[in-house]
């Protein structure tokens, strides 16, 4: 068996974590943002890394990443809005554990043009779009890939959730976006019936708010108080290694607080 340890690539944000198994993770929309620093840091520890993406070409981040680690990462085709495109990659891994599956692929908008998620000018088909993305995506991968987490070590199923979408504290400074809160809220609550579901099976499910992260689209917005993604995901590795069953379904920061829903 192995034994890993991880130092996060950032020195300000350094996680030690020790692994005791060689452990693999299937990552949604990897090729960039949180998903793509999520794909790194786990191939870095020396997890199987399954990244995916949903482009006909595959993105130059996820080919660089499989050049850097070319014994652990693979990358595979999914568009979460395409239920045959994940049945098909569930099956291509059938009899693969995976550890942890992260459905983190979702849309959020078009930071420059608030008027589709805005009462009075609702794009009503876009609607739908942001519910087969964030929602029946997360919901559809946690079905097709249950076996297979099932069968792993860790037992992990984990959505890339928003504060946006609590109902509690949802933040209003961020306006309107209607559709993408409305989709969070309802990604948590599908989480949490997959994990009413999944208990007996040994798996534990979470949402995680990954806080305000400046990934690559945010790089020319004012966006104060928002950290970069090696600190958020680094700090998210360290919730999802150490969730206990007893957390299934809750809704967890990137510091494992609880946050209300
Ligand atoms: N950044 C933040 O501050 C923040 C805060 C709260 C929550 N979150 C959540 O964190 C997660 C990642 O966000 P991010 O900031 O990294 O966003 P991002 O940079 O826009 O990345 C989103 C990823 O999702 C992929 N994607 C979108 N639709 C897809 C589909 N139908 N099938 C497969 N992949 C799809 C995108 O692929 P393409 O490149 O092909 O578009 C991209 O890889 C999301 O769930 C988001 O809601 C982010």
């Amino acid at each position: 068996m192995k034994r890993l340890k991880y130092f996060a690539a950032l020195a300000l944000f350094v996680v030690p974590i020790s692994y005791t198994h060689a452990e693999t993770v299937l990552i949604t929309g990897a090729n960039k943002g949180i998903g793509l620093e999520f794909a790194k840091q786990y191939a870095a520890m020396e997890f199987k890394v399954i990244a995916t993406h949903r482009r006909t070409i595959t993105p130059d981040t996820l080919s660089a990443l499989q050049q850097e680690y070319p014994s652990n990462v693979l990358i595979e085709r999914i568009d979460v809005r395409n239920l045959d495109m994940i049945d098909a990659v569930a099956e291509k891994y059938r009899g693969q554990p995976i550890d942890i599956l992260i459905s983190n692929a979702a849309i959020v908008a078009d930071l420059t043009d608030p008027t589709p998620q805005m009462l009075g000018s609702l794009d009503f088909p876009l609607f739908t779009v942001f519910m087969e993305t964030n929602v029946r995506g997360p919901l559809k991968m946690a079905e097709a890939f249950r076996e297979h987490v099932k069968q792993s070590e860790m037992k992990r199923i984990i959505s890339i959730s928003s504060l946006s979408g609590s109902l509690g504290t949802g933040p209003t400074r961020l306006g309107g976006r209607v559709y993408y809160k409305t989709s969070k809220a309802a990604l948590n609550m599908a989480m949490i019936t997959v994990a009413r579901a999944t208990a007996d099976d040994g798996i534990i499910v979470a949402s995680l708010h990954p806080g305000g992260v400046k990934v690559e689209k945010l790089a020319n917005f004012n966006v104060p108080g928002f950290m970069p993604p090696a600190e958020s995901v680094g700090g998210m590795i360290k919730v999802i290694n150490e969730l206990t069953p007893n957390q299934s379904g809750w809704f967890l920061d990137w510091k494992g607080r609880v946050q209300p829903w």
